[in-house]
């Protein structure tokens, strides 16, 4: 990687304010990569705008490398103001734009931001197995609590 994008990896992924869960969220989408093993997930919410609905604030949890974390905090700023549909048709060339072009090795992790933001944007209702909007990443990822084990008596 070139210093100029070693820098804009690093000025893109400082924007902490859209790092973590947003509890009040509208829709939420989750994406993991078979590349590399790295999860992402994206939080909307909306807000109305002279009869339209737009983006307005977004925020992320990465289980990933540091340019899946500059790719979506330059996708959660890009998408602020814009419609669902608008947002939707931004590709991971165009959310990765501002931080030049990526090594051919880093383009599955622009593709990650792109599939967890399409997963927050494409379904107008959460999908069957999607978890609630406030659910934290890491304790989606968490192993289930221990079930207990009860033995059925005779007659039961
Ligand atoms: Fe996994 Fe970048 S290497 S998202």
């Amino acid at each position: 990687m070139n210093d100029n994008f070693e820098e804009s990896l690093h000025r893109a992924s400082q924007h902490l304010e859209a790092m973590g869960e947003l509890p009040d969220a509208d829709a939420v989408g989750t994406a993991g990569s078979e590349a590399c093993g790295d999860m992402l997930r994206m939080w909307v919410k909306f807000r109305e705008e002279n009869g339209r609905r737009v983006v307005d604030k977004a925020t992320f949890q990465a289980f990933g490398c540091q340019t899946a974390i500059a790719v979506a905090s330059t996708a959660v700023r890009m998408i602020q103001g814009k419609s669902p549909e608008e947002a939707l048709a931004l590709t991971s060339n165009d959310l990765t734009a501002p931080l030049g072009p990526l090594p051919p090795m880093k383009i599955h992790c622009a593709q990650l931001v792109e599939q967890a933001l399409h997963g927050a944007l494409g379904a107008s209702t959460p999908a069957a197995n999607s978890p609630p909007a406030g659910t934290n990443l890491s304790e989606s990822l968490a192993p289930a609590a221990p079930r207990k084990i009860r033995f059925l008596q005779p007659g039961e």
